[in-house]
């Protein structure tokens, strides 16, 4: 039976969202995609003049698994500070996505991307990459610690 599903969020556009119960510790789904290098997949974003890092997901070998090409339904995932799933990266460079509590039927699945971004975080930045997840330990920003 098929875990999850796509459809519109209250956060941010689509969301990926459970169609049953999942436990912790449950794998959900791989995050695929491309894997190529952060250059890349940045200039290849650029081109489309799509956002350029939203669907980008980085692999600890530094490169990087293209959501937007070939990717899967795990593309859709939005950011939580309090987020119900991690992504575990297995010896091979392949990142799954697993639930780190109960998660209900309906529940929209999130990850912290604690994303990292090169050079100063001015406040232009801080406003592009803020969060509006409405969690009462939100940290009002998809960025990670400095
Ligand atoms: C991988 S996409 C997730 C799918 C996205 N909702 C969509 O429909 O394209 C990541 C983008 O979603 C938005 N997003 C995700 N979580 C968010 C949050 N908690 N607060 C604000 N924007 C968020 C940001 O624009 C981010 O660059
Ligand atoms: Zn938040």
């Amino acid at each position: 039976m098929k875990r999850v599903t796509v459809r519109r969020s209250s956060i941010h556009g689509k969301g990926v969202f459970a169609l049953r119960a999942l436990n912790p510790g449950e794998r959900i789904f791989e995050y695929k995609g491309l894997v190529t290098t952060w250059k890349e997949a940045s200039r290849h974003h650029e081109r489309r003049e799509q956002e350029a890092h939203t669907f980008l997901f980085g692999r600890s070998d530094g490169r990087v698994i293209d959501g937007g090409r070939g990717g899967n339904s795990a593309r859709w995932l939005n950011h939580s500070c309090a987020a119900n799933c991690e992504a575990i990266e297995e010896g091979d460079g392949r990142v799954y996505i697993e639930a780190t509590r109960d998660i209900a039927r309906g529940e929209e699945l999130f990850i912290d991307y604690a994303l990292e971004v090169g050079g100063e975080t001015d406040q232009a930045t801080l406003a592009e990459y803020a969060c509006r997840c409405g969690g009462r330990q939100c940290r009002g920003t998809m960025l990670g610690s400095p």
